[in-house]
């Protein structure tokens, strides 16, 4: 019996869903932590591909628990077409149990206005958020005015709360962003009708995920973003709303960080960013190209280009420290076959030719750090049906170990290819202190 924690160790999409999808068999309990519909996870089971935004990476296995916990935002509405989309296509497994936390906030349609009115009006310096209202549900929580999924399953707070947020934010659409204010009764109606038909999922999650650790179920934590998207550790203010980092994990299903037993960091084989901010390793060249196209990085919510770099081990450090990653998954190393030089970033240099291994946590110093860059000959032979750490190309293992050094932490799995199968896995962090 363990718990787990995977989370990603750079900007996103490191291929979380692939790896939880895959830990899922071994896990009987499934949960969320944090962020909302701004997460996009791929899960690709032979050959088919299911993208989640809301519902965990698990549910494509039968008899498990999914739960979303209390530290998500959740668009009722989103979540609802995941669910329709799943049962249509006839994978939402039978024996799976989906429960959503009573604690969690809910988007509303008027946090979606609002985002995309500030980054409107921010223009250039806008954070390139994915317009899902993440930010804004994420204040009104802080600001203790948001609506919890328990107050939506309530007509008379869902009412109040409802009508005391409309008269602040139609204010401030109206008077400071100049745009059309939110109807109240529209959006009383289409909630009431979300929570008619979400209202048995409600549960108190906390208690849930408690039982079955005590019967000595395995329970795994399904991060979204990655570290350096984290409201606090990450490259502020081009960051997501939540805190992303593992420790999360724990706030945001009402879980004690002393029953953890492991934390995975995923990790993809070069780096990507969607959205704006510093990028010390983008490549802006052919290489970068390659990589866009070869990996096919397109954001998994959005359809956006995603900007792609070198592996900058500079962030990922940093990651195993603040989230206590106790081992690595290496994901989408197959991409960088076939080409000859590969750079990992092990250090930056300041303006004023200061080195460091840390992050800046001064924005302008941040950007225009250099990268401090160690070479590596590529590999040119297909890796992708290889299963096996020892069968991988000479030069690939090299680079890995070199990673593993850098990390300071084992690397527990390599994924060479989307599928659940295109993996070669060393060690299984369900195995106690992985
Ligand atoms: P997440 O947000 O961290 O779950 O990652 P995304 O699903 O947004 O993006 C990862 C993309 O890479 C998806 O399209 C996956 O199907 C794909 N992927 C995951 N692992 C691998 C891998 O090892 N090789 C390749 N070629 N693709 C992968
Ligand atoms: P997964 O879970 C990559 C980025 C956005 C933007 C910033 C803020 O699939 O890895 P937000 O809408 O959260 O306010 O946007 O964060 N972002 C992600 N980038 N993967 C994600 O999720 C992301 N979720 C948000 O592009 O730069
Ligand atoms: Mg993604």
């Amino acid at each position: 019996m363990a718990t787990v924690i995977v989370i990603g160790t750079q900007w996103g999409d490191e291929g979380k869903g692939k790896i939880v999808d895959l830990y899922a068999q071994e896990a009987d309990v499934i949960a969320r932590f944090q962020g909302g519909n701004n997460a996009g996870h791929t899960l690709v089971v032979k050959g088919e591909q299911t993208i989640v935004h809301l519902i965990p990476s698990g549910i494509l296995h039968n008899g498990k628990i999914c739960i979303l916990g209390n530290g998500m935002v959740i668009n009722p509405k989103v979540l609802l077409q995941e669910i329709d989309e799943l049962e249509e296509r006839q994978i939402f497994p039978p024996d799976t149990k989906l429960f959503i936390s009573e604690y969690a906030h809910i988007i509303m349609p008027y946090h979606q206005r609002l985002d995309s009115a500030r980054e409107n009006r921010k223009g250039k310096a806008k954070i390139g958020t994915t317009g899902r209202g993440i930010g804004p549900a994420y204040e009104d929580k802080i600001s203790r005015a948001g609506i919890r999924f328990c107050d939506l399953l309530d007509d008379e707070i869902f009412r109040e709360k409802l009508k005391n947020n409309l008269e602040e934010k139609n204010f401030y659409l109206t008077e400071f962003c100049k745009e059309e204010p939110v109807d109240g009764e529209i959006i009383y109606k289409e909630y009431n009708e979300y929570a008619d038909r979400l209202r048995k999922y409600a549960a108190n999650t906390s208690v849930i995920i408690d039982r079955e650790f005590k019967k000595g179920k395995n329970i795994l934590f399904e991060g979204a973003q990655g570290c350096h998207l984290d409201i606090d550790h990450g490259t502020f203010p081009f960051v997501t709303s939540s805190n992303t980092v593992s420790g999360s994990a724990c706030c945001g299903t009402g879980f004690g960080p002393t029953k953890v037993d492991a934390v995975v960091g995923i990790c993809k084989a070069y780096t990507t960013r969607v959205g704006e901010g510093p990028f010390i390793t983008e490549l802006t060249d052919e290489t970068g190209e390659r990589i866009q196209k070869v990996g096919k990085e397109f954001g998994a919510t959005t359809g956006r280009k995603r900007r792609c770099g070198w592996l900058d081990m500079v962030l990922v450090k940093q990651s195993v420290r603040v989230s206590g990653i106790t081992g690595i998954a290496i994901t989408k190393l197959d991409v960088l076959t076939g080409i000859d030089r590969l750079k990992i970033c092990a250090g930056y240099k300041t303006d004023d030719g200061v080195f460091t291994e840390h992050v800046p946590s001064n924005l302008k110093v941040f950007k225009n750090c250099r990268p401090i860059y160690e070479e590596f000959d590529g590999w040119a032979d297909d890796i992708t049906k290889l299963r096996n750490f020892e069968e991988l190309p000479v030069a690939a293992k090299r680079y890995i170990q070199r990673l593993e050094e850098l990390a300071g932490v084992p690397v527990i799995l390599i994924s060479v290819g989307a599928g659940r199968n295109e993996t070669i896995i060393r060690k299984s962090p369900f195995e106690k202190k992985g």
